[in-house]
Protein backbone atom coordinates (compact mmCIF):
# COMPACT_ATOMS: atom_id res chain seq x y z
CA UNK A 1 0.00 0.00 0.00
CA UNK A 2 1.32 3.64 -0.83
CA UNK A 3 1.42 6.18 1.52
CA UNK A 4 -1.03 8.18 0.79
CA UNK A 5 -1.23 10.56 3.94
CA UNK A 6 1.25 12.75 4.69
CA UNK A 7 3.18 12.48 7.50
CA UNK A 8 3.04 16.22 8.78
CA UNK A 9 -0.84 16.00 8.53
CA UNK A 10 -1.07 19.07 6.38
CA UNK A 11 -2.75 18.12 3.35
CA UNK A 12 -4.78 15.32 4.52
CA UNK A 13 -8.73 15.72 4.69
CA UNK A 14 -11.17 13.23 6.12
CA UNK A 15 -14.03 12.12 3.59
CA UNK A 16 -16.82 12.51 6.81
CA UNK A 17 -19.53 12.09 4.26
CA UNK A 18 -18.25 8.19 3.84
CA UNK A 19 -19.49 7.85 8.22
CA UNK A 20 -22.89 6.82 8.56
CA UNK A 21 -25.36 9.59 10.63
CA UNK A 22 -25.87 7.80 13.52
CA UNK A 23 -21.43 7.13 14.18
CA UNK A 24 -20.51 6.95 17.54
CA UNK A 25 -17.84 9.19 18.33
CA UNK A 26 -16.16 7.89 21.17
CA UNK A 27 -13.34 8.43 23.85
CA UNK A 28 -12.11 5.41 26.01
CA UNK A 29 -10.61 4.97 28.68
CA UNK A 30 -9.86 1.58 31.23
CA UNK A 31 -10.66 1.21 35.00
CA UNK A 32 -7.59 0.69 36.34
CA UNK A 33 -5.99 3.77 34.18
CA UNK A 34 -8.15 6.18 35.34
CA UNK A 35 -10.64 5.67 38.49
CA UNK A 36 -7.71 5.44 41.40
CA UNK A 37 -9.45 4.96 44.94
CA UNK A 38 -8.42 0.97 44.79
CA UNK A 39 -9.71 0.38 48.42
CA UNK A 40 -12.94 2.35 48.40
CA UNK A 41 -15.95 0.88 48.74
CA UNK A 42 -14.97 -3.21 48.54
CA UNK A 43 -12.71 -2.91 46.04
CA UNK A 44 -9.91 -5.44 46.57
CA UNK A 45 -6.57 -5.31 44.71
CA UNK A 46 -6.43 -6.81 41.30
CA UNK A 47 -2.99 -8.32 39.58
CA UNK A 48 -2.36 -4.39 38.27
CA UNK A 49 -2.27 -3.37 41.72
CA UNK A 50 0.44 -6.24 42.56
CA UNK A 51 2.46 -5.20 39.64
CA UNK A 52 2.67 -1.90 39.96
CA UNK A 53 3.74 -1.83 43.76
CA UNK A 54 6.14 -4.60 42.79
CA UNK A 55 9.49 -1.97 42.06
CA UNK A 56 11.29 -1.49 38.85
CA UNK A 57 8.02 -3.15 36.97
CA UNK A 58 6.48 0.31 35.81
CA UNK A 59 8.07 3.65 35.05
CA UNK A 60 8.70 5.84 38.31
CA UNK A 61 7.37 2.76 40.24
CA UNK A 62 4.34 4.82 39.38
CA UNK A 63 0.79 3.06 40.59
CA UNK A 64 -2.99 3.05 39.91
CA UNK A 65 -3.92 4.46 43.41
CA UNK A 66 -4.45 7.83 42.54
CA UNK A 67 -4.23 7.78 38.89
CA UNK A 68 -7.21 10.44 37.62
CA UNK A 69 -9.62 10.33 40.31
CA UNK A 70 -12.18 9.16 38.52
CA UNK A 71 -13.61 7.44 41.05
CA UNK A 72 -14.62 10.77 42.59
CA UNK A 73 -14.37 13.16 39.45
CA UNK A 74 -16.83 11.35 37.08
CA UNK A 75 -19.34 14.07 36.76
CA UNK A 76 -16.43 16.14 36.12
CA UNK A 77 -14.80 13.65 33.29
CA UNK A 78 -18.87 13.20 32.24
CA UNK A 79 -19.02 17.30 31.17
CA UNK A 80 -15.63 16.47 29.42
CA UNK A 81 -17.08 14.35 27.25
CA UNK A 82 -19.43 17.04 26.34
CA UNK A 83 -17.48 19.57 25.73
CA UNK A 84 -15.92 17.41 23.01
CA UNK A 85 -19.22 16.78 21.39
CA UNK A 86 -18.57 13.00 21.97
CA UNK A 87 -21.95 10.92 21.75
CA UNK A 88 -19.90 7.63 23.36
CA UNK A 89 -17.79 6.62 25.53
CA UNK A 90 -16.01 3.10 26.20
CA UNK A 91 -15.25 2.28 29.63
CA UNK A 92 -14.21 -0.59 31.62
CA UNK A 93 -15.16 -2.47 34.68
CA UNK A 94 -12.87 -3.32 37.61
CA UNK A 95 -13.72 -6.58 38.22
CA UNK A 96 -12.04 -6.48 42.11
CA UNK A 97 -15.13 -3.78 42.36
CA UNK A 98 -17.79 -6.08 41.57
CA UNK A 99 -16.91 -9.48 42.54
CA UNK A 100 -13.99 -8.69 44.77
CA UNK A 101 -13.15 -12.16 46.18
CA UNK A 102 -13.17 -13.22 42.30
CA UNK A 103 -16.36 -15.68 42.10
CA UNK A 104 -18.88 -15.31 44.51
CA UNK A 105 -20.73 -12.62 46.84
CA UNK A 106 -21.56 -9.55 44.51
CA UNK A 107 -20.22 -5.82 46.35
CA UNK A 108 -23.38 -3.81 46.22
CA UNK A 109 -21.34 -0.69 46.21
CA UNK A 110 -19.10 -1.64 43.40
CA UNK A 111 -21.99 -2.21 41.11
CA UNK A 112 -23.58 1.30 42.49
CA UNK A 113 -20.64 2.98 41.15
CA UNK A 114 -21.02 1.85 37.58
CA UNK A 115 -24.75 2.21 37.90
CA UNK A 116 -25.04 5.60 38.79
CA UNK A 117 -22.25 6.06 35.80
CA UNK A 118 -24.08 4.58 33.28
CA UNK A 119 -27.49 6.87 34.02
CA UNK A 120 -25.27 10.35 34.24
CA UNK A 121 -23.70 9.48 30.62
CA UNK A 122 -27.17 8.60 29.35
CA UNK A 123 -28.58 11.82 30.76
CA UNK A 124 -25.84 13.77 28.74
CA UNK A 125 -26.50 12.12 25.82
CA UNK A 126 -23.62 9.73 25.51
CA UNK A 127 -23.96 6.17 24.33
CA UNK A 128 -21.97 3.44 27.50
CA UNK A 129 -19.91 1.21 25.73
CA UNK A 130 -19.04 -1.47 28.98
CA UNK A 131 -15.92 -3.53 28.49
CA UNK A 132 -15.95 -6.27 30.97
CA UNK A 133 -12.55 -6.97 31.20
CA UNK A 134 -9.43 -4.29 30.63
CA UNK A 135 -6.62 -6.22 32.64
CA UNK A 136 -7.57 -5.87 35.86
CA UNK A 137 -7.74 -9.48 36.94
CA UNK A 138 -8.79 -9.82 40.82
CA UNK A 139 -5.28 -11.18 42.60
CA UNK A 140 -7.18 -13.37 44.59
CA UNK A 141 -7.94 -15.64 41.24
CA UNK A 142 -4.46 -14.79 40.24
CA UNK A 143 -3.22 -16.84 43.35
CA UNK A 144 -5.50 -19.27 42.68
CA UNK A 145 -3.66 -19.43 39.37
CA UNK A 146 -5.37 -16.69 37.25
CA UNK A 147 -5.80 -16.94 33.63
CA UNK A 148 -3.96 -20.15 32.83
CA UNK A 149 -6.64 -22.18 34.58
CA UNK A 150 -9.76 -22.91 33.45
CA UNK A 151 -12.00 -22.08 36.42
CA UNK A 152 -11.29 -18.34 35.71
CA UNK A 153 -13.06 -18.63 32.88
CA UNK A 154 -15.99 -19.62 34.36
CA UNK A 155 -15.77 -16.93 37.12
CA UNK A 156 -15.62 -14.34 34.51
CA UNK A 157 -18.59 -15.27 32.78
CA UNK A 158 -20.12 -15.58 36.17
CA UNK A 159 -19.04 -11.38 37.23
CA UNK A 160 -20.26 -11.06 33.46
CA UNK A 161 -23.08 -12.25 34.07
CA UNK A 162 -23.76 -9.93 37.18
CA UNK A 163 -22.96 -6.76 35.17
CA UNK A 164 -25.28 -7.37 32.18
CA UNK A 165 -28.11 -8.22 34.74
CA UNK A 166 -27.42 -4.87 36.65
CA UNK A 167 -26.78 -2.82 33.52
CA UNK A 168 -28.09 -4.04 30.74
CA UNK A 169 -31.77 -2.70 30.96
CA UNK A 170 -29.75 0.34 29.86
CA UNK A 171 -26.28 -0.90 28.03
CA UNK A 172 -26.61 -2.26 24.96
CA UNK A 173 -23.06 -2.10 23.72
CA UNK A 174 -20.60 -4.42 25.23
CA UNK A 175 -17.22 -5.73 24.71
CA UNK A 176 -16.11 -8.88 26.78
CA UNK A 177 -12.07 -8.45 26.66
CA UNK A 178 -10.01 -6.02 25.87
CA UNK A 179 -7.08 -7.13 23.76
CA UNK A 180 -6.25 -10.70 25.03
CA UNK A 181 -3.14 -10.63 23.28
CA UNK A 182 -1.43 -8.24 25.60
CA UNK A 183 -2.73 -10.42 28.86
CA UNK A 184 -1.63 -13.23 27.30
CA UNK A 185 1.76 -12.43 25.84
CA UNK A 186 2.78 -9.33 27.52
CA UNK A 187 1.11 -10.49 30.68
CA UNK A 188 2.61 -14.31 30.67
CA UNK A 189 5.69 -14.56 27.75
CA UNK A 190 7.14 -11.41 28.04
CA UNK A 191 6.53 -10.52 31.92
CA UNK A 192 5.82 -6.72 30.76
CA UNK A 193 2.50 -6.56 32.25
CA UNK A 194 0.68 -7.72 34.97
CA UNK A 195 0.84 -10.88 36.17
CA UNK A 196 4.62 -10.69 34.78
CA UNK A 197 5.38 -13.95 33.68
CA UNK A 198 7.69 -15.20 31.43
CA UNK A 199 6.72 -18.72 30.78
CA UNK A 200 5.32 -19.91 26.84
CA UNK A 201 2.91 -23.05 28.63
CA UNK A 202 1.48 -20.50 30.89
CA UNK A 203 0.93 -17.56 27.94
CA UNK A 204 -0.32 -20.42 25.86
CA UNK A 205 -2.84 -21.75 28.66
CA UNK A 206 -3.96 -17.84 29.21
CA UNK A 207 -4.64 -17.45 25.62
CA UNK A 208 -7.12 -20.35 25.43
CA UNK A 209 -9.09 -19.25 28.66
CA UNK A 210 -9.33 -15.64 27.88
CA UNK A 211 -11.27 -16.71 24.67
CA UNK A 212 -13.29 -19.62 26.06
CA UNK A 213 -14.28 -16.92 28.83
CA UNK A 214 -15.15 -14.09 26.35
CA UNK A 215 -17.26 -17.04 24.60
CA UNK A 216 -18.87 -18.30 28.21
CA UNK A 217 -19.31 -14.87 28.65
CA UNK A 218 -20.86 -13.65 25.54
CA UNK A 219 -23.47 -16.70 26.21
CA UNK A 220 -24.07 -15.02 29.73
CA UNK A 221 -24.22 -11.63 28.75
CA UNK A 222 -27.29 -12.33 26.22
CA UNK A 223 -29.16 -14.67 28.63
CA UNK A 224 -28.78 -11.89 31.16
CA UNK A 225 -29.58 -8.66 28.67
CA UNK A 226 -31.50 -9.72 25.52
CA UNK A 227 -30.65 -6.40 23.85
CA UNK A 228 -26.93 -6.51 24.01
CA UNK A 229 -25.16 -5.88 20.92
CA UNK A 230 -21.43 -7.82 21.69
CA UNK A 231 -18.19 -7.71 20.56
CA UNK A 232 -14.61 -8.33 21.20
CA UNK A 233 -11.94 -5.97 20.85
CA UNK A 234 -8.61 -6.82 19.65
CA UNK A 235 -5.10 -5.05 18.99
CA UNK A 236 -4.08 -5.94 15.65
CA UNK A 237 -1.17 -4.61 13.89
CA UNK A 238 -0.61 -5.12 10.12
CA UNK A 239 2.68 -7.46 9.60
CA UNK A 240 5.77 -6.45 7.10
CA UNK A 241 8.67 -8.64 7.02
CA UNK A 242 11.79 -6.29 7.45
CA UNK A 243 13.64 -7.46 4.20
CA UNK A 244 12.30 -10.03 1.29
CA UNK A 245 14.34 -12.88 2.24
CA UNK A 246 12.40 -16.10 2.60
CA UNK A 247 13.64 -16.50 6.68
CA UNK A 248 12.11 -13.11 7.54
CA UNK A 249 8.62 -13.52 5.26
CA UNK A 250 8.18 -16.75 7.49
CA UNK A 251 8.67 -14.70 10.09
CA UNK A 252 6.12 -11.97 9.55
CA UNK A 253 3.84 -15.02 8.72
CA UNK A 254 4.38 -16.17 12.62
CA UNK A 255 3.69 -12.79 13.89
CA UNK A 256 1.03 -12.62 11.76
CA UNK A 257 -0.29 -15.73 13.69
CA UNK A 258 0.86 -14.28 16.71
CA UNK A 259 -0.92 -11.26 17.51
CA UNK A 260 -3.66 -11.73 14.93
CA UNK A 261 -4.82 -15.15 13.39
CA UNK A 262 -4.32 -16.91 16.92
CA UNK A 263 -7.06 -14.38 18.07
CA UNK A 264 -9.75 -13.79 15.34
CA UNK A 265 -9.50 -17.02 13.56
CA UNK A 266 -10.98 -19.12 17.37
CA UNK A 267 -13.70 -16.44 17.69
CA UNK A 268 -14.82 -17.18 13.55
CA UNK A 269 -15.16 -20.54 13.96
CA UNK A 270 -12.00 -21.76 12.07
CA UNK A 271 -10.28 -22.94 15.55
CA UNK A 272 -6.24 -22.19 16.74
CA UNK A 273 -4.38 -22.18 13.45
CA UNK A 274 -2.67 -25.36 13.13
CA UNK A 275 0.89 -23.70 12.03
CA UNK A 276 0.67 -21.68 15.55
CA UNK A 277 0.11 -24.43 17.19
CA UNK A 278 3.03 -26.12 15.96
CA UNK A 279 4.92 -23.12 16.21
CA UNK A 280 4.26 -22.83 20.33
CA UNK A 281 4.24 -26.63 20.87
CA UNK A 282 2.10 -26.10 23.87
CA UNK A 283 -1.04 -28.69 24.40
CA UNK A 284 -4.31 -26.54 24.09
CA UNK A 285 -6.64 -27.14 27.41
CA UNK A 286 -9.31 -28.07 25.24
CA UNK A 287 -12.47 -29.94 25.81
CA UNK A 288 -15.40 -30.78 23.87
CA UNK A 289 -17.78 -27.97 23.27
CA UNK A 290 -15.07 -25.07 23.78
CA UNK A 291 -14.55 -24.31 19.88
CA UNK A 292 -18.54 -23.83 19.64
CA UNK A 293 -18.27 -21.81 22.44
CA UNK A 294 -15.44 -19.68 21.61
CA UNK A 295 -16.98 -19.34 18.20
CA UNK A 296 -20.17 -17.50 19.94
CA UNK A 297 -21.50 -15.23 17.30
CA UNK A 298 -20.73 -11.40 17.87
CA UNK A 299 -22.75 -8.72 16.68
CA UNK A 300 -19.52 -6.57 16.39
CA UNK A 301 -15.87 -6.52 16.30
CA UNK A 302 -13.69 -3.87 17.89
CA UNK A 303 -10.50 -2.97 16.66
CA UNK A 304 -7.71 -1.25 18.72
CA UNK A 305 -4.65 0.23 16.18
CA UNK A 306 -1.52 2.06 16.92
CA UNK A 307 1.18 1.02 15.07
CA UNK A 308 2.72 -0.87 12.12
CA UNK A 309 5.27 -4.38 12.76
CA UNK A 310 8.47 -4.80 10.83
CA UNK A 311 9.56 -8.61 11.40
CA UNK A 312 12.66 -10.75 10.82
CA UNK A 313 13.63 -13.37 11.79
CA UNK A 314 14.54 -14.53 15.45
CA UNK A 315 15.37 -18.23 15.26
CA UNK A 316 17.35 -18.57 19.09
CA UNK A 317 14.36 -15.99 20.56
CA UNK A 318 11.42 -17.23 22.10
CA UNK A 319 7.86 -18.00 20.37
CA UNK A 320 7.24 -16.71 18.13
CA UNK A 321 10.79 -17.11 16.92
CA UNK A 322 10.22 -13.14 15.17
CA UNK A 323 11.54 -9.91 16.17
CA UNK A 324 10.30 -6.58 15.38
CA UNK A 325 12.78 -4.14 14.03
CA UNK A 326 12.77 -0.51 14.28
CA UNK A 327 12.86 1.02 11.44
CA UNK A 328 14.88 4.25 10.76
CA UNK A 329 13.59 7.86 9.46
CA UNK A 330 10.30 7.06 10.09
CA UNK A 331 7.86 9.30 11.89
CA UNK A 332 7.15 7.91 15.69
CA UNK A 333 4.77 9.01 19.03
CA UNK A 334 6.14 9.49 22.17
CA UNK A 335 5.87 5.92 22.70
CA UNK A 336 8.81 5.73 19.82
CA UNK A 337 5.58 3.89 17.91
CA UNK A 338 5.61 3.69 14.19
CA UNK A 339 3.30 6.33 13.03
CA UNK A 340 1.48 4.49 10.00
CA UNK A 341 -2.08 5.47 9.27
CA UNK A 342 -2.64 3.19 6.41
CA UNK A 343 -2.70 0.09 8.75
CA UNK A 344 -5.69 1.48 10.49
CA UNK A 345 -7.34 0.92 6.71
CA UNK A 346 -5.90 -2.11 5.98
CA UNK A 347 -7.07 -3.93 9.19
CA UNK A 348 -10.74 -2.63 8.76
CA UNK A 349 -11.25 -3.88 5.04
CA UNK A 350 -8.73 -7.16 6.13
CA UNK A 351 -11.61 -7.74 9.16
CA UNK A 352 -14.24 -7.05 6.86
CA UNK A 353 -13.03 -8.70 3.41
CA UNK A 354 -11.42 -11.89 5.41
CA UNK A 355 -13.55 -11.99 8.06
CA UNK A 356 -16.97 -11.03 7.23
CA UNK A 357 -17.34 -8.28 10.34
CA UNK A 358 -20.94 -7.03 9.73
CA UNK A 359 -20.35 -4.11 12.15
CA UNK A 360 -16.91 -2.74 13.08
CA UNK A 361 -15.94 0.19 15.66
CA UNK A 362 -12.01 1.37 16.26
CA UNK A 363 -12.24 1.05 19.65
CA UNK A 364 -8.90 2.76 20.45
CA UNK A 365 -6.46 4.48 18.62
CA UNK A 366 -4.41 7.19 19.11
CA UNK A 367 -1.11 9.00 20.31
CA UNK A 368 0.87 10.02 22.91
CA UNK A 369 3.53 12.76 22.98
CA UNK A 370 5.30 15.01 25.77
CA UNK A 371 2.52 18.18 26.38
CA UNK A 372 3.21 21.60 27.24
CA UNK A 373 1.24 23.66 29.15
CA UNK A 374 1.93 26.93 28.11
CA UNK A 375 1.99 30.23 30.51
CA UNK A 376 -1.74 30.80 29.66
CA UNK A 377 -2.89 27.52 30.62
CA UNK A 378 -3.38 25.74 27.10
CA UNK A 379 -1.73 22.66 25.41
CA UNK A 380 -1.11 22.92 21.43
CA UNK A 381 -0.35 19.42 20.36
CA UNK A 382 0.20 19.48 17.16
CA UNK A 383 1.29 16.28 16.58
CA UNK A 384 -1.19 14.43 18.16
CA UNK A 385 -3.62 16.45 16.22
CA UNK A 386 -1.74 15.40 12.65
CA UNK A 387 -1.68 11.30 14.52
CA UNK A 388 -5.77 11.87 15.03
CA UNK A 389 -6.50 13.39 11.79
CA UNK A 390 -4.40 10.94 9.48
CA UNK A 391 -5.93 8.03 11.31
CA UNK A 392 -9.37 9.52 10.99
CA UNK A 393 -9.00 9.75 7.28
CA UNK A 394 -7.54 6.35 6.81
CA UNK A 395 -10.66 5.32 8.96
CA UNK A 396 -13.26 7.20 6.45
CA UNK A 397 -11.40 6.15 3.49
CA UNK A 398 -11.93 2.15 4.73
CA UNK A 399 -15.67 3.10 4.92
CA UNK A 400 -15.90 4.61 1.62
CA UNK A 401 -14.36 1.04 0.66
CA UNK A 402 -16.85 -1.19 2.20
CA UNK A 403 -15.79 -1.63 5.66
CA UNK A 404 -18.70 -1.49 8.22
CA UNK A 405 -17.59 1.39 10.31
CA UNK A 406 -20.00 2.51 12.80
CA UNK A 407 -17.81 4.26 15.52
CA UNK A 408 -14.76 5.84 16.63
CA UNK A 409 -12.82 5.90 20.33
CA UNK A 410 -9.96 8.18 20.94
CA UNK A 411 -7.67 7.19 23.21
CA UNK A 412 -7.74 8.58 25.59
CA UNK A 413 -10.02 10.90 26.88
CA UNK A 414 -7.78 11.71 29.38
CA UNK A 415 -3.86 11.08 30.53
CA UNK A 416 -3.23 7.86 32.71
CA UNK A 417 -1.71 5.60 34.03
CA UNK A 418 -0.35 3.99 31.17
CA UNK A 419 0.98 0.64 32.33
CA UNK A 420 4.26 -0.19 32.49
CA UNK A 421 5.17 3.66 31.20
CA UNK A 422 3.28 4.84 34.48
CA UNK A 423 1.94 8.33 34.00
CA UNK A 424 4.90 9.68 31.05
CA UNK A 425 3.18 9.45 28.22
CA UNK A 426 0.00 11.01 27.67
CA UNK A 427 -2.60 9.72 24.92
CA UNK A 428 -5.59 12.10 26.64
CA UNK A 429 -7.54 14.72 24.26
CA UNK A 430 -7.46 16.23 27.75
CA UNK A 431 -4.40 17.19 29.75
CA UNK A 432 -4.02 15.64 33.39
CA UNK A 433 -1.88 17.98 36.09
CA UNK A 434 -1.65 14.92 38.14
CA UNK A 435 -1.16 17.31 41.57
CA UNK A 436 -4.29 18.99 41.44
CA UNK A 437 -6.22 16.51 39.33
CA UNK A 438 -6.82 19.85 36.94
CA UNK A 439 -8.51 18.84 33.11
CA UNK A 440 -7.65 21.09 31.03
CA UNK A 441 -8.74 20.14 26.99
CA UNK A 442 -5.97 20.22 24.39
CA UNK A 443 -5.45 20.95 20.98
CA UNK A 444 -6.37 17.98 19.76
CA UNK A 445 -9.82 17.62 22.07
CA UNK A 446 -10.60 20.99 20.31
CA UNK A 447 -9.78 19.46 16.92
CA UNK A 448 -11.89 16.34 18.03
CA UNK A 449 -15.14 18.19 18.13
CA UNK A 450 -14.45 20.31 15.28
CA UNK A 451 -14.84 17.17 13.39
CA UNK A 452 -17.26 15.62 15.31
CA UNK A 453 -19.29 19.17 14.81
CA UNK A 454 -18.58 19.33 11.34
CA UNK A 455 -19.78 15.75 10.30
CA UNK A 456 -23.34 15.96 12.35
CA UNK A 457 -23.78 19.04 10.40
CA UNK A 458 -23.76 17.18 7.19
CA UNK A 459 -20.31 18.01 6.30
CA UNK A 460 -18.56 16.00 3.59
CA UNK A 461 -15.10 16.85 4.55
CA UNK A 462 -12.71 18.14 7.39
CA UNK A 463 -9.39 18.75 7.51
C1 LIG B 1 -3.73 -0.32 24.55
C2 LIG B 1 -4.50 -0.49 25.83
C3 LIG B 1 -4.89 0.82 26.47
C4 LIG B 1 -3.79 1.85 26.36
C5 LIG B 1 -3.29 1.95 24.94
C6 LIG B 1 -2.21 3.00 24.74
O1 LIG B 1 -2.95 -1.45 24.33
O2 LIG B 1 -5.69 -1.21 25.60
O3 LIG B 1 -5.27 0.56 27.78
O4 LIG B 1 -2.82 1.61 27.27
O5 LIG B 1 -2.80 0.72 24.53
Amino acid sequence: MTNRFDPEGTSVTIDLAALPHDFLWGTATAAYQIEGAVDEDGRTPSIWDTFSHTPGKVANDDNGDVACDHYHRWREDIALMRRLGANAYRLSIAWPRVVPGGDGPVNPKGLAFYDRLIDALLEAGITPSVTLYHWDLPQVLQDRGGWPERATAEHFAAYASVVAERLGDRVTHWATLNEPSCSAWIGHLEGKMAPGLTDLTSAVRASYHLLLGHGLAVRAIRAAAPNARIGIVNNLSTVHPATDRPEDLAAARRHDGHVNRWWLDPVHGRGFPADMREVYGVDLPERSGDAETIAAPLDWLGLNYYFPAYVEDDPTGPAPHARSVRRPDVPRTGMDWEIDANGIESLLLRLTDDYGARKLYVTENGSAFPDVVRPDGTIDDPQRQDYLVQHLAACASAARKGAPLAGYFAWSLLDNFEWAYGYDKRFGLVHVDYTTQTRTIKGTGHRYADIVRAHRAGGRRAA
